[in-house]
């Protein structure tokens, strides 16, 4: 029988979407899906620190706050991206000339007047986004070198500070491609956890592609999961073009092949225990929406939904994982 349901009518877990405010404002047919499928919402740039801080003093909550009231209307759980990483800062913030006690300030008081805003609104926060190189070496970032390797530790801290309630997270890509970048966040988890640093759960990205393979997939998630912790597959995307080939075109054969590989992701998820699926979100809605095309500069079809905001064979896929 054809499926009658939505996303977040079967899933056993959250399912959501990262979302664009200007989208969400001006296209009908991408907030209508996403009103429809989502029960959990990530915004995709409106709280990195360029997006809520234009100058040292002042905070911009404008889009941020409307994709939470968007969200709440549509009775969705709003995850935070992201308290803390080494991109997308003001310029402000990378010309900023202070000693270490100036920019533990400046961490600290970021942190702590985002998290306060939205207490009672954003229930989970990644914390800390993107530390780690592939290598598994944790990456010189302008926090590392101002602030040193412990700034992540007091960055849980102060979130946990400013809402006792929040789940935290620390956030990353290419878990599924790099044992020593899994291997290194694995450990910095469990030593946060063993000295008592608030951290509940990992956000793995997974902008993954069809060159991983779905046992790769599968094992990546339950290793996640023997952490303890919750788990978010937290920016879900599967490029069917990782050659970046200018010329590629979206085949029935590719649509079949990104099918298995929603459906592997989801399944492997599904069989975490039930207590630790935050959930899966996906890195925007649709295809037409992806950052992958302005990234690669080629053809990208990514998500679950096509240009025309239809349901594509990877939809199905999550789907069968989840009946
Ligand atoms: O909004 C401005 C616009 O006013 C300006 O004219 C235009 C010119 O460049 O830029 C627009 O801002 C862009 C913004 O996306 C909104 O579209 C930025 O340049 C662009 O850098 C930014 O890219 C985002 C990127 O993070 C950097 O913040 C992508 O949309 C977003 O998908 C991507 O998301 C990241 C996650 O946060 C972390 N994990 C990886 C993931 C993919 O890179």
């Amino acid at each position: 029988a054809p499926f009658t349901g939505t996303l977040r009518s079967i899933s056993p877990f959250p399912f959501g979407g990262a979302v664009n405010a200007s989208l969400l404002r001006n296209r009908p047919s991408y907030s209508q899906l996403a009103a429809k499928e989502y029960s959990s919402i990530t915004a995709e740039n409106a709280m990195k620190m360029n997006a809520l801080r234009p100058t040292a003093t002042s905070f911009n909550f404008t889009d941020a706050e409307y994709i939470v009231d968007f969200a709440r209307q549509n009775n969705a759980r709003v995850h935070g991206h992201t308290l803390n990483w080494y991109t997308s800062l003001p310029s402000w913030v990378t010309n900023f000339s202070g000693d270490s006690t100036a920019w533990e300030n400046l961490l600290r008081t970021h942190i702590t007047t985002v998290v306060t805003h939205f207490r009672g609104k954003v229930a989970s926060w990644d914390v800390v986004n993107e530390a780690f190189e592939d290598t598994g070496v944790l990456r010189n970032s302008i926090w590392v070198r101002h602030l040193g390797p412990d700034y992540i530790a007091r960055a849980f801290q102060y979130a946990a500070a400013a809402d006792p309630a929040a789940r935290l997270f620390y956030n990353d890509y290419g878990h599924e491609y790099s044992t020593a970048k899994r291997t290194a966040i694995f450990a910095l988890v469990a030593s946060l956890r063993s000295r008592g640093i608030p951290i509940h759960g990992i956000g793995m990205q997974f902008h993954t592609s069809s060159n991983i393979s779905d046992a790769q997939l599968a094992s990546t998630i339950a290793q996640a999961g023997q952490t303890g912790l919750l788990v978010h597959i937290s920016e879900l995307d599967i490029s069917m073009n990782p050659s970046k080939a200018t010329t590629a075109t979206f085949t029935p054969a590719l649509a079949a092949a990104q099918k298995v590989k929603y459906k592997a992701v989801t399944t492997a998820f599904r069989a975490l225990p039930a207590a630790q699926r935050f959930g899966i979100t996906t890195w925007n809605v649709a295809d037409a929406d992806t950052w992958r095309r302005g990234n690669c500069s080629c053809p990208e079809w990514p998500l679950p939904f096509d240009d025309n905001y239809q349901r594509k064979p990877a939809y199905d896929g999550i789907v069968e994982a989840l009946q």
